[in-house]
């Protein structure tokens, strides 16, 4: 079944873009724009800007762009319907569903959101099985005995997976979902040596629910219930097309609204230490689920804090191999603090054994940023060794090399100093030499970084200076014309009934658009205006068509927010433009046939060469020269038109 029209009508009517992105960045007025770090690609910068006026956003550092739908689609990677679902849920409006679904509309559904589905339905299931009478006895009586409430339970899905070698496919099956979806959602496994038979891949374990930050199940973890050493202590998911372990974190849906109050974040390892503080009534707490932190993950969890406490076992040999995971977070730009527990204790096993009350407590008596915590960690080795104590310096010091605000560098410099006992310009030269190193490294990447940011001002810089090539010439002046259109079509004329898209479509008729996406976007105006609408931007953005909806929305975006040093400057020619449409519309009209002719010119060129360098085609020659020169004609009368003096 597909979402009414009705119901996707008033999602568009409803949503607004601020709230719509708001619930996943903290946003930041500047102007009339609102701005965010991207959440697409890492940046430290933001460059991610959102148009309450225009209702898009855009990110001027990788290009994502879009309505809200679109976001929620980004974001969430679903498809159209559940980004309208989603938006629906936001706003309380009632989804209403068409009876059929066509066809088109079933493949549209696309394999992403049949896994979604398919993970879904092996979430519920699991959860029910927790209530019969096997789930009481084994699954229900051992999460009892940990201590977790029904609350607990329900609020973390957790199930339980009946003993047997099929029960979910039975049932999965049953339901209409086809062992291809259930193997690709890494529900069911392929017998070795015989891929036609297959089976549960969790059974006989209880369940631990893997969310996305919306509260979609996306996979798995399955915890082995006796003592067994040949089996591993867990099963987890897989990698599938849902579920990308790299930029998902355990509790991260049950977290973040804790995790934006508190503006900070735990960390811990395990899936039974993300419940455990939540049952000592610490909310924002996350797992890595046992492995090494990935820059997907930080930029996860940038998204609602920029603090980070790592928890860490009472276990030094365990913390020292763990280390690397803060340098990666004060990379990431994070603030990073850490608390290390007893020896022989956990988050799981010290919350239980003290109670909420003391455990809040230690945590916070027991927090420390991270240099006083990597220093007391290799106290003991250096007070008896000074070479050791010599690479404690190094170590910290490349720690900090990490951290990209130089303030915080040297507020950090100035601690380690003191810890350390050692003076602070002997660890300042030491972390230039290290900085030097990695320097190279960051130039690299900013370069990149940059060069995707000022692709568009070079395209705007061409259209003035020298061309690279007579196609992108063309382009260029086809693009402005679209992009008066979309920017200025519905608008009247200055004294006339005509609106400017009437005028520039009638003018622009028995010209054809080389460039596919221009073209495109003029047949949909025309086809608009045939039907009796006035499209403005947001019809084409609101069209469901991506392609075309990027190319607008870098329309309308271009000259505004291409960089603020032009925003003093083309505020000046927008409002010129805006102030004389007829004139603005005419002059975009005549550049555009110049560049036309001078097109054809070039082909009549190639030709004429073509002609001489054969024998006998003296009337052939004759006729592109001619050819040639009335076009020069006509190119000469659209240059005295323009005003353009020749040289
Ligand atoms: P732990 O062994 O600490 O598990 O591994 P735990 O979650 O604390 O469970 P309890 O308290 O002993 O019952 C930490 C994390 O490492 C991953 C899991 O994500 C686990 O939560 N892990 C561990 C696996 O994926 N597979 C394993 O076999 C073991
Ligand atoms: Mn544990």
């Amino acid at each position: 079944m597909s979402i009414s029209k009705d119901t996707t009508d008033k999602v568009k009517e409803r949503m607004d873009i601020e709230e719509v992105i708001g619930d996943y960045l903290p946003l930041k007025r500047k102007g009339q724009n609102l701005w965010a770090n991207c959440p697409f690609h890492g940046e430290k910068t933001p460059s991610f800007s959102i148009s309450p006026a225009k209702q898009i956003y855009k990110c001027f550092g990788c290009g994502k762009a879009g309505d809200p739908i679109q976001f929620i689609m980004d974001i969430e990677g679903v498809g159209f319907q559940e980004a309208v679902k989603h938006i629906a849920g936001r706003y309380g409006i009632e989804v209403e569903e068409d009876e059929a679904r066509t066809p088109e509309q079933n493949q549209a559904q696309n394999e992403r959101e049949s896994l979604l589905i398919a993970l879904g339905y092996a979430r519920d299931f699991f959860v029910k099985n927790l209530q019969t009478e096997e789930g009481k006895s084994i699954g229900l009586s051992y999460f009892k005995e940990r201590g977790f409430s029904p609350g607990i339970i329900e609020k973390f899905d957790l199930g339980y997976a009946l003993d047997g070698w099929d029960n979910l496919l039975k049932s999965a099956k049953s339901a209409g979902f086809q062992e291809e979806v259930l193997l690709k959602a890494g529900l069911i496994l392929q017998k070795e040596g015989d891929a036609s038979r297959v089976y549960d891949r969790f059974r006989n374990r209880v369940i631990f629910t893997i969310h996305n930050i919306s509260g979609k199940p996306l996979g798995f973890g399955a915890r082995i219930l006796t003592k067994d050493k040949n089996q591993p202590k867990y099963i987890n998911s897989p990698e599938t097309p849902v579920y990308h372990k790299s930029d998902v974190l355990y509790g991260m849906y049950q977290a973040k609204k804790s995790i934006r109050e508190k503006d900070n974040c735990f960390l811990v390892e395990g899936y039974t230490d993300v419940i455990s503080l939540h049952l000592s009534g610490i909310e924002n707490v996350v797992a890595s689920s046992g492995t090494s932190l990935t820059d997907g993950q930080i930029k996860l969890i940038k998204r609602f804090t920029n603090q980070v406490t790592v928890l860490y076992d009472g276990d030094a040999a365990g913390i020292k191999a763990s280390l690397r995971g803060i340098d990666l977070l004060l990379e990431g730009g994070l603030n990073v603090k850490a608390v290390v527990f007893p020896e022989g204790e956990d988050p799981d096993s010290y919350s239980r054994k003290v109670g909420s009350q003391a455990f809040q407590e230690y945590l916070d008596s027991n927090s420390r940023d991270f240099i006083g915590f990597k220093i007391n960690l290799f106290k003991d080795e250096f007070k008896r060794d000074p070479i050791r104590k010599a690479e404690v310096i190094r170590e910290v010091v490349q720690s900090i090399g990490k951290i990209p605000d130089p303030i915080i560098r040297s507020v950090y410099v100035k601690e380690a100093s003191g810890l350390l006992e050692i003076e602070e310009e002997i660890i300042h030269a030491e972390l230039n030499k290290s900085l030097l190193k990695t320097q190279k490294e960051q130039y690299n990447k900013q370069v990149k970084e940059a060069e995707s940011e000022t692709a568009f001002e070079d395209l705007m810089a061409t259209e003035q200076s020298s061309a690279t090539s007579f196609g992108e010439l063309l382009k260029i002046q086809e693009r402005e014309m679209v992009r008066i259109l979309v920017n200025y079509g519905t608008q009247k004329l200055a004294d006339e009934e005509m609106h400017l898209c009437q005028y520039l479509l009638s003018e622009t008729e028995e010209l054809e658009f080389t460039t596919p996406i221009y073209a495109k976007i003029l047949q949909l105006y025309r086809e608009a205006l045939v039907k009796g609408e006035l499209p403005t931007s947001a019809y084409f953005i609101g069209l469901g068509d991506r392609e075309v909806q990027m190319e607008v929305i870098d329309l309308i975006t271009m000259r505004h927010e291409v960089s603020s040093h032009w925003e003093g400057t083309h505020q000046i020619i927008i409002n010129k433009e805006n102030d004389d449409l007829t004139l603005t519309g005419y002059k975009s009209i005549l550049r555009l046939k110049r560049k036309m002719v001078q097109k054809l010119m070039e082909e009549a060129k190639v030709k004429l060469r073509d002609a001489e360098g054969e024998q006998d085609n003296e009337e052939k020659v004759n006729e592109y020269q001619v050819l040639y020169f009335e076009l020069k004609k006509v190119q000469l009368e659209i240059d005295k038109e323009l005003g353009i003096v020749i040289g």
